[in-house]
This record gives structure tokens, C-alpha cells and sequence, in this order.
């Protein structure tokens, strides 16, 4: 397969973003990581400061070329048409993660009947982790270095200690 969209928040990218990447990178030759940028939904880091991020670890693994960040507010679909690439990859944890992603895979085919969505199931180890929940342990001071990168850690500690 020629290449890959990978949208989402990565609100921090974690362990569990990446796992799906490298494993993407053994599917596809070409990854396209589309980070969103929606005024409707309150981030902790700025667009600008998910693609740097991004591209640390990206970079710190050795996809960087094998990836390109870009940046997208709107439909999913549309972005799909910009890039010319039509089949989507997400990571599905646990049970809890079905009935969403079902919910978009359903919306986006009926917006576009072209796109389709690949789902990889998370590796065990990364299969509760999410953003939301590293964030929260990472502002109350918890250990998250098994569920991020190094340096998104530090990201995350800079973050908060800054607005503390
Ligand atoms: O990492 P997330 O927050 O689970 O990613 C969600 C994302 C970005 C994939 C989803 O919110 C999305 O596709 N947003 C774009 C708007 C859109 O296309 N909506 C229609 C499909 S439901």
C-alpha cells in the first residue's frame, strides 16, 4: 500500500499513537499524520507546538521520512481529497473505543464513499493509554514515562510547571 492518513488530536502524541504508526509503517510505505486544529475543542498544546512534537519523535525513531505532519481543521474527508489519499488508520484500545469509531467509520463513508478506514488493534501495553489520561497523571506530578516519549514528557512537565 502506497500511503496512509493517521488523523487525530494528538494531545500529546503517546506510546500508543506511536505503536500505530510503526505498525502503520509496516502496511503502508507512507504515513500522513493529520493533527486537528478545531476551535470547538479546547487542546493543551497549540497546533503548532503538536507538530513540533510530533516531529521530535518522529525523528527520535527514525520515521521521519517515512511521515509527513500536517495540520487540518475541517472535515477528515476533505483532507482526504487534498492529499489524494483515501484510506484512513486508526488505533481501536479497548471495547470502549467501538462504538465511536464505528460512528465516524460510518460518517466518513457516507460523506465519501472512496474513503476507508483501516483499524489496528492496540498493542496490550498501550491499550488503556490516552491523552487525556497522561495529562492528568502529568499534572498532578504521577509517573507517565511508560506512556510517552522522553521528550513529550518533558513537554508535558514544562507545560504544566509553566502554568502552575
Ligand atoms: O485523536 P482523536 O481526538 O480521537 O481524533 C478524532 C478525529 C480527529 C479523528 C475526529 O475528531 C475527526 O475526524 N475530526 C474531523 C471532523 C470530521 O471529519 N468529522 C466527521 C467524522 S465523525
Amino acid at each position: 500500500m502506497d500511503a496512509l492518513i493517521y488523523p487525530g488530536s494528538f494531545d500529546p502524541i503517546t506510546k500508543g499513537h506511536l505503536d500505530i504508526i510503526q505498525r502503520s509503517l509496516k502496511i503502508a510505505n507512507f504515513v500522513v499524520i493529520a493533527i486537528l486544529k478545531n476551535r470547538a475543542k479546547t487542546f493543551l498544546f497549540s497546533v503548532e507546538e503538536r507538530v513540533e512534537m510530533i516531529k521530535s519523535v518522529m525523528k527520535e525513531n527514525g520515521f521521519f521520512d517515512y511521515v509527513k505532519v500536517v495540520i487540518f481543521d475541517g472535515l477528515t474527508i476533505k483532507l482526504c481529497e487534498k492529499e489524494g489519499i483515501y484510506t484512513l488508520v486508526r488505533g481501536l484500545r479497548a471495547i470502549s473505543d467501538f462504538e465511536h469509531e464505528t460512528a465516524m467509520f460510518l460518517m466518513n463513508r457516507y460523506l465519501e464513499p472512496k474513503v476507508e478506514t483501516i483499524f489496528l488493534m492496540s498493542s496490550q501495553e498501550y491499550s488503556f493509554i490516552s491523552s487525556s489520561i497522561v495529562k492528568e497523571v502529568a499534572y498532578y506530578g504521577g509517573d507517565i514515562s511508560s506512556h510517552v516519549p522522553i521528550s513529550i514528557a518533558s513537554c508535558l512537565e514544562k507545560k504544566y510547571f509553566d502554568k502552575k
